[in-house]
């Protein structure tokens, strides 16, 4: 089969499309052809942390139809149409063919299309527990999403309106029509303004991307407010990691998010999409053998929404 190996002395790219041995399913693995996969964060930063999956072939946000199943699988069969997270189960999307454990696979509808499924499982999931169980979100509460252009950002923003929060965005000029038209109230195109300059205070505070003081983020929350570290620059994340607990005198609070792959909120998210109340946001997509000019331009983090790897239009 073609796949994407990783090989660290390949240069200049690291991600060679090459013909590698079409993987077994053991008993408890499904075989999947992979239609689509979306690329995340967590794939190049593995790669720069040189935490290389075993089977050296990144690509954790899968759908696909099943191929085969092992003797012991009981919830599908040859010919389903399937979608999940293989994060947790050493990645390996980035190929015509993966094996994966059915705890991490659910049906996906036929009216959503394979590349719109694999926008889903990492970015939509991480909105979704950020908003939900990390800043118990809540009716008419006002939640800022710094990042809000990017895979999690255009997720966040559908899903705070679905809580049916007020929702500010930020995001660069290129992208402010594109954060209204997913339901966002306020925009702030950080290239003009600073979201912390005018004196409004929100309940929830997402940040997603990008590399911002910590005092902006704590000068803009209520009093009882949730900040939620999701992402952005490592430098943001350390700051946050190191001196969050600024937040939490009083009643203000910092959170950090470690999203986990999770069945019944990926049958949410697809719930959703069916009916139309998030709209996966997809920005390029590219044939398998281009993976490693998809990841290039990923990494420049300037996408807007998902970009995904159409193993069909190889
Ligand atoms: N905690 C977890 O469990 C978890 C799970 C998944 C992802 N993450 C993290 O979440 C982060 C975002 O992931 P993603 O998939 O959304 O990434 P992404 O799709 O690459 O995000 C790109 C977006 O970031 C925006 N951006 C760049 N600089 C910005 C700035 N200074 N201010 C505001 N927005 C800015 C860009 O908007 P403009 O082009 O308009 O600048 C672009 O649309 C990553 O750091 C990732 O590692 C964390």
């Amino acid at each position: 089969m073609k796949a994407i190996v990783y090989n660290k002395k390949s240069s200049p790219d690291k991600l060679v499309y090459c013909d590698i041995d079409k993987p077994v399913p053991n008993d408890n693995e499904v075989l999947i052809k992979v239609h689509a996969v979306s690329l995340n964060a967590a794939d190049y930063r593995s790669m720069k942390m040189g935490l290389i999956p075993k089977r050296k072939i990144f690509g954790a946000d899968i759908a696909g139809q099943i191929e085969s199943v092992g003797k012991n699988i009981t919830l599908f069969r040859p010919g389903d149409e399937v979608m999940g997270d293989l994060a947790s189960y050493g990645f390996g999307g980035l190929a015509e063919y993966v094996t994966a454990p059915e705890r991490l696979l659910i049906r996906k509808p036929g009216q959503i299309t394979f590349e719109k499924a694999a926008t889903l499982p990492m970015a939509a999931m991480t909105a979704l527990q950020a908003l939900r169980d990390k800043a118990d979100i809540q009716k008419g509460q006002k939640v800022l999403i710094v990042g809000s252009a990017g895979g999690v950002g255009t997720f966040a923003i559908q899903l705070a309106k679905y809580f049916k929060a007020e929702v500010t965005g930020v995001c660069s000029s290129k992208n402010v029509q594109q954060t209204f038209s997913l339901g966002a109230d306020y925009v702030f195109d950080y290239t003009k303004e600073g979201f912390a300059k005018r004196d409004k205070r929100y309940n929830i505070i997402l940040g997603i991307n990008g590399n911002y003081p910590l005092s902006a983020y704590k000068k803009t929350l209520t009093s009882n407010g949730t900040y939620v570290m999701v992402g952005g620059s490592l430098s943001q994340v350390f700051k946050s990691l190191l001196f969050g607990w600024i937040f939490s005198f009083g009643s203000r609070k910092m959170k950090s998010l470690a999203a986990r792959a999770n069945k019944t909120d990926l049958e949410l998210l697809v719930k959703l999409a069916e009916e139309g109340i998030i709209k996966p946001v997809i920005d390029r997509s590219y044939p398998l053998d281009k993976t490693s000019d998809a990841m290039n331009y990923l990494k420049q983090g300037h996408s807007t929404g998902k970009v995904v790897i159409n193993i069909e239009l190889n």
